[in-house]
Formats: C-alpha cells, sequence, structure tokens
C-alpha cells in the first residue's frame, strides 16, 4: 500500500508555518507534526500587519519551522512525497518567502512541488480533521475573505455568495482597535462579549432583505464608532460594562448575519446538490464560540451535519496546506521551479 508524507510551508499573512501530513492508502490523514510562529508582537505597535516587516520575519523563521516540524514528526526530507507551499493569496513578500524556500528544498532533493491555494487550505481542512466527504457546503470565514463554497474536489469550488465588502475577521479586528482592546481581535472581542449584554447596543443586519447569501460587515464598523463616540461625549469615557456591552451587541449582530445566511447558502447548496448536506466552517473566525454554537443550531434544524476542526487548524497553518497539497499530489498535480506567488488567487 502507498503511504504519503508530505512537508507544508504557510507564510501567507502573520504566521509562518510548517507541518508534515501523512496519508495511508484507505486510512484518515494524520498531522504527524504542526509547527506556527505568530508574529502579533511584531505588529503590535502598528496596529496591523506591516507587509515587509512579515516578509522579513518569514524569511528568518521558515527553515527553523520545517527543521521543527522534520523533527517533532520523527523524520527528515528523504521520508517526504512532496513539499507542498502556500502560493497565494496573500502578502505577496511572504507568500514569495514560502515559494523561495520550498524551491529550495525541492531544487536540492528532487523532491515534487505543489502549490497549494490558501484558502483551498482553509476549505478542505474539515477533510483532514473530520474526515468528512465530497460535497460539502463550506463556510470560510477569516481575517480576509468570507464566501460560502459547494466543494466538489480538491479543485472545484463553486462560490454561492460572500462578502460585498470587509471579511468577517476584519470586522472583529476592527472593533477592537476602536476599543483599544488587543490584537488579533476576534479571541478579545468575544472575550469582552462573554461579559456584556448583547441587546443593550442595536447593531444592523445587513442584506438580510435580500434572499441570497451574500454579507456585508463594513457597516458594523460605523455603526460602533458612532455608538462609542456617543457614550464618550455624554460620560467622557467608556467603562468597562460599556466597552463588554459593545462587544456583545457587534458579536451578536455577525451571529445573527451569519446564521441568517447559512439557512440561505443550504437552500442554495440543495438546489446544486440534493440529499442530506454537510456544512463545514472553516478560518480563523469559525475559532468564535457564538458563532460554532448558532451555526450549529442553523444546521440542526436544516438537517444538515455540522462540523468546524479544531481551534488550532481553524487559523492559518502548514498542516492544511500539507493536506491540500497531498490531495491535489493524490490528484497528478505536480508544480515546476518556475511556480510563481500569486498575491490574489480566487478559488
Ligand atoms: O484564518 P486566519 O488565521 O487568517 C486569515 O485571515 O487567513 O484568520 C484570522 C482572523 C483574525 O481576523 C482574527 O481576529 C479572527 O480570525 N479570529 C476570530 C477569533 N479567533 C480568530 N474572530 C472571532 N472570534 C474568534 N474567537
Ligand atoms: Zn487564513
Amino acid at each position: 500500500t502507498k503511504t504519503l508524507t508530505i512537508l507544508g510551508l504557510e507564510s501567507s499573512c502573520d504566521d509562518t508555518a510548517a507541518a508534515v501530513v501523512r496519508q495511508a492508502e484507505g486510512a484518515r490523514p494524520e498531522v504527524l507534526s504542526s509547527i506556527v510562529f505568530g508574529q502579533t508582537e511584531l505588529h503590535s505597535a502598528f496596529g496591523g500587519v506591516v507587509p515587509e516587516i512579515a516578509a522579513r520575519a518569514h524569511a528568518e523563521k521558515l527553515d527553523i519551522c520545517v527543521r521543527d516540524a522534520l523533527a517533532e514528526a520523527g523524520l527528515t526530507l528523504k521520508d517526504m512525497n512532496a513539499v507542498a507551499v502556500t502560493a497565494g493569496p496573500g502578502l505577496i513578500g511572504g507568500v514569495m518567502s514560502g515559494v523561495m524556500c520550498a524551491k529550495g528544498i525541492a531544487a536540492s532533493t528532487g523532491l515534487p512541488l505543489i502549490g497549494v491555494n490558501h484558502l483551498a487550505g482553509h476549505a478542505l481542512t474539515p477533510r483532514l480533521t473530520n474526515g468528512i466527504a465530497y460535497p460539502y457546503l463550506m463556510l470560510l470565514v477569516s481575517g480576509g475573505h468570507c464566501q460560502y463554497l459547494l466543494v466538489r474536489g480538491p479543485e472545484d469550488f463553486s462560490r454561492l455568495g460572500g462578502t460585498i465588502d470587509d471579511a468577517p475577521g476584519e470586522a472583529f479586528d476592527k472593533t477592537a482597535r476602536l476599543l483599544g482592546l488587543p490584537q488579533p481581535g476576534g479571541p478579545s472581542v468575544q472575550a469582552e462579549a462573554e461579559q456584556g449584554d448583547p441587546k443593550r447596543f442595536r447593531f444592523p443586519r445587513p442584506l438580510l432583505d435580500r434572499p441570497d447569501c451574500n454579507l456585508s460587515f463594513s457597516g458594523l464598523k460605523t455603526a460602533l464608532m458612532r455608538m462609542r463616540d456617543q457614550i464618550v461625549a455624554e460620560k467622557g469615557g467608556l467603562t468597562r460594562q460599556d466597552r463588554a456591552d459593545l462587544c456583545a451587541g457587534f458579536q451578536a449582530a455577525v451571529v445573527d448575519t451569519l446564521a441568517e445566511k447559512t439557512r440561505r447558502a443550504i437552500r442554495l447548496y440543495l438546489a446544486e446538490q440534493p440529499g442530506q448536506p454537510t456544512v463545514a466552517a472553516a478560518g480563523g473566525v469559525a475559532a468564535n464560540t457564538a458563532i460554532r454554537a448558532a451555526l450549529e443550531t442553523v444546521c440542526a434544524e436544516a438537517g444538515a451535519a455540522f462540523t468546524a476542526p479544531p481551534l488550532r487548524l481553524c487559523t492559518d497553518n502548514a498542516a492544511m496546506i500539507a493536506y491540500a497539497g497531498l490531495e491535489r499530489f493524490k490528484a497528478g498535480a505536480r508544480d515546476g521551479l518556475d511556480l510563481t506567488a500569486r498575491p490574489r488567487w480566487p478559488l
């Protein structure tokens, strides 16, 4: 029987990562190692990811990540069948660092090189972690993306709808910035929201009057700014409770919007793919416990199965890249040393 072992690299945003994933024929894939170096501290003084700083840090950390990922798996490059790397979309300097590192490995070892779309990595993660079969409905919610995808195969995605402006993770990050909470905003806003009253402030639920599954999150930021400024004008500043209530109101709006649009996405999905649907969520925002709980409820009501990867594989990591590379490899895909880094790359 054939066993495939793939080294994966990821460096498209602010995490440098390497991982080893293995799959024996007929068996479930296994994550043998997954190393992630976050860059949050490097960027914290700037209120956002600085591309030049990110690219330099990726270039410095990639070799160490690869060494650690191999060591943790107890393997060497000789044990690999291919090296997979995020070739886009993302911050171009970081993507180039990863692609160059992977090319160096491929050129020096003769291993096949496989370019992976970062979004495909997120979208295939539920197959890695939960073993779900094609087809399924994917809700991809991260700091840069928000879309509903009908996933039929490793390279067969159709988009059913998505955000028309900001991604939800971006909205969480902006909310944190406006309220003086630490980045990344998702976890800190979630923690505040758990202490707050979601009914005190009424945030808009955009696009619910439309029958499609498109979303919009940019209005939430404007609403938040207005509410914050009004409190400051009236009382001279925000109390802890004000902050928690604003976070709770904001998060409730995101939860309601995603829940309702997921109901509609399931309907659109069923029109193309009748039967009992499987719905999967991935991307950093799928780590949010309130969002997960709402999606679980919506799916239960619609008779759909719901899965989401464990939190550490929802946010950026290289195991998802190694696994997407493994699926592409099995499907016969190979990239040459002329593989290019792509800042934009729609699925
Ligand atoms: O998938 P990801 O690691 O990176 C990409 O955007 O590709 O997602 C990062 C985003 C950030 O915006 C972060 O604030 C958000 O995911 N996030 C969360 C939570 N954890 C991370 N958003 C809401 N709730 C969370 N618990
Ligand atoms: Zn991501």
